[in-house]
C-alpha cells in the first residue's frame, strides 16, 4: 500500500479568495450534520454572508445523476471504482460551482460532506489507502480543500438511536452494520489527526443547540483570523 508522504499532504490547499469560505461537514450518519448545516446557514446569513449549501456526491446535473447510481447499485463497487465516481462528481462539483461561486466576495459554501469522507469511506474503511485517494486529489482541482471541517463526532450507538428516531430508510451505506460504522468513526478520528489544522474535532452528544454555538463560536474564530491576516497583507 503507498504510503502517506509529506509531498503528498503539499498538494492540497484551501482556496484563497479574500473574504469567501469553503467549509465542509462529515461524521457518520445522524451525527447531525444536516441540522447543524441549516443552523449555521441562518447564522451566517444574518451576517450578510451569501451561503450556499452543496451535498456530496451530487451538487450538479451530472453529480447528481453520479449520485442516484451509486445509492441504488445492486452489486458490489470495487474501491477504486467507488473512489474515482467521488472525485469525478466532486471534480464537476469545483469547476462548474465551487471555484466559480467563491470568487464572489462574501460567499459561504458549506459542503455536506467532502474529501474526507473519501478518505474515510474508500480509503480507510473498504481498504483503498488513505494515500490513494490523496494521489487522485493531488492534481487541480481536486486538490482543494475546506478552510475549515468540522467533524461532528458521535458514537455508533447514538447513530443508530438518531437513524431511527427520524425512520431513515436503509440506503447503500447504512445497510452495512455494526462494525462498519466502528470503522467510520476510527477512520474519522485518523483524519482529524492527520489534518489538525483544518478538521475541528468535535463532540457531537450534546444537544444540538450546543452544537450550534459550538460552530459558530468556531466560525466567528475564522472569520475573524482571516481578517487579521488580510489586514497585516495590506500593511
Ligand atoms: N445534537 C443532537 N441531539 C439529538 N438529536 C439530534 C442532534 N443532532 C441531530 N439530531 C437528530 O438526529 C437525526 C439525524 O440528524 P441529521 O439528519 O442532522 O444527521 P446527518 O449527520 O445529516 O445524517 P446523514 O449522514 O444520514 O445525512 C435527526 O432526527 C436530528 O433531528
Ligand atoms: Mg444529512
Amino acid at each position: 500500500m503507498k504510503e502517506i508522504t509529506q509531498e503528498l499532504l503539499n498538494k492540497l490547499r484551501s482556496p484563497a479568495f479574500p473574504g469567501s469560505y469553503f467549509l465542509s461537514f462529515e461524521g457518520i450518519e445522524g451525527a447531525g450534520k444536516s441540522t447543524q448545516i441549516i443552523k449555521l446557514k441562518t447564522y451566517l446569513e444574518s451576517k450578510n454572508y451569501r451561503v450556499l449549501v452543496l451535498r456530496e456526491p451530487g451538487g450538479t446535473p451530472f453529480g447528481e445523476r453520479l449520485r442516484q447510481a451509486i445509492l441504488e447499485t445492486k452489486t458490489e463497487i470495487t474501491p477504486l471504482a467507488e473512489a474515482y465516481l467521488f472525485a469525478s462528481s466532486r471534480a464537476q462539483l469545483l469547476n462548474e460551482v465551487i471555484l466559480k461561486e467563491l470568487a464572489v466576495p462574501n460567499t459561504v459554501i458549506i459542503c455536506d460532506r467532502y474529501i474526507d469522507s473519501s478518505f474515510v469511506y474508500q480509503g480507510f474503511s473498504r481498504g483503498l489507502g488513505i494515500a490513494e485517494v490523496l494521489n487522485i486529489h493531488s492534481v487541480f482541482p481536486l486538490n482543494i480543500v475546506p478552510h475549515l471541517t468540522f467533524y461532528l463526532r458521535i458514537n455508533v450507538d447514538t447513530s443508530e438511536k438518531r437513524q431511527k428516531m427520524r425512520n431513515a430508510p436503509k440506503d447503500y451505506f447504512e445497510s452495512k452494520g455494526v462494525e462498519f460504522y466502528k470503522k467510520l468513526v476510527v477512520g474519522y478520528d485518523m483524519m482529524a489527526e492527520l489534518f489538525p489544522q483544518r478538521i475541528l474535532k468535535m463532540d457531537a452528544e450534546v444537544t444540538t443547540e450546543q452544537m450550534t454555538m459550538q460552530i459558530c463560536g468556531a466560525i466567528d474564530q475564522l472569520i475573524g483570523q482571516k481578517k487579521t491576516l488580510q489586514f497585516e497583507e495590506e500593511l
